[in-house]
């Protein structure tokens, strides 16, 4: 039997990459819409899209996602990471769907010293990261047949990203500073698509919080070092500390997480981000 699954988001970059993986993918309806076709914000829209599609799975791609400009625009950033977080679980909850929904590594304070794991207690330090969490909260009360995968440092050949920034600004400047303290894990969002569609075609759907990144760790300047290489660029990229480069919203120093818990229930295996960073960089200079 098909499953009809509604996407929200899906001109952001991981509902691109939905859309590669479920297009054309006979096992699955599925539903495209973004801010155009649904806003999220609209609970009565929310209640009809789900209601009348009869929808057996919704995805949630969609967020507000400038960790900076959140912290001036707590309204609206709440209002979509959390109120609209609501609408959709209540949505869900009243037609017995379940829902799949992305959070962030910056639910953490990022004080840790080793990987996070699921059941670590979470201390957001930013207006992005409170209510990402407060989304969380209300989707684990409101529908708990969901599954939340929190995700970090997501990239792809859509949107605008740190890949692409990087990129462009390795080919106007002879040098630039990254931060090397601040230790993640790079994510293409197109590995993060597959893992979601592991969970959508599993025998056992099995709620809960999952993490989901690709493999290993790095900073944000050895990040830039591998963009640059794998691009071809040379720009001199020097290592600063985080106090040498002042941004609006707190970050996690480190926000590694771990995934142990994601590749045992749902059978996943993860690309190591290098790898997958090189077939983006491919992707990129293919279609530029
Ligand atoms: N990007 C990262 O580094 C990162 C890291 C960790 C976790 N995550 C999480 O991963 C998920 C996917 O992130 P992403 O990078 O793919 O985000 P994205 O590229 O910013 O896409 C989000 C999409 O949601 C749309 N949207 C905004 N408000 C909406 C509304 N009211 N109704 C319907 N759609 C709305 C956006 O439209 P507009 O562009 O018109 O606003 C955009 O198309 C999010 O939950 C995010 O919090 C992202």
């Amino acid at each position: 039997m098909t499953k009809r699954v509604l996407i929200t988001g899906a001109n952001g970059q991981l509902g691109h990459e939905m859309r590669n993986v479920l297009d054309g993918d006979d096992r699955f309806e599925a539903i495209f819409t973004d801010v155009a076709e649904l806003d999220i914000c609209d609970a009565e829209a929310v209640n009809r899209a789900v209601a009348d599609n009869r929808v057996d799975y919704i995805v949630n791609c969609a967020a507000y996602t400038q960790v900076d400009k959140a912290e001036d625009n707590v309204e609206l950033c709440r209002k979509i990471n959390a109120t609209a977080v609501e609408n959709l679980a209540r949505a869900a909850a009243a037609c017995g769907a379940r829902m799949i929904h992305v959070s962030t590594d910056y639910v953490f304070n990022g004080r840790g010293y080793r990987p996070y794991t699921e059941d670590m207690t979470p201390d957001p330090q930013s207006v992005y990261g409170s209510t990402k969490l407060e989304g969380e909260q209300a989707l684990m009360r409101l529908c708990p047949q969901s599954a939340i995968i929190r995700t970090a440092w997501l990239y792809s050949p859509y949107g605008n990203n740190f890949v692409k920034t990087m990129m462009r600004l390795g080919t106007e400047r002879d040098e630039l500073s990254v931060v090397a303290d601040q230790i993640g894990t790079p994510t293409c969002a197109a590995d993060l698509a597959r893992a979601i569609l592991a969970v959508l075609t599993a025998e056992t759907f099995v709620p809960g919080i999952y993490h989901f990144s690709d493999e290993g760790a790095c900073s944000w300047y050895d990040f830039t070092v591998a963009i640059h290489r794998l691009a071809g660029i040379t720009c001199r990229v020097k290592p600063i500390r985080s106090d040498e480069y002042p941004s609006r919203a707190h970050r996690p120093f480190y926000s590694v997480l771990d995934k142990s818990k994601i590749k045992q229930t749902y059978g996943i295996t993860i690309p190591h981000w290098y790898e997958s960073l090189s077939h983006c960089i491919e992707i990129l200079q293919e279609t530029r």
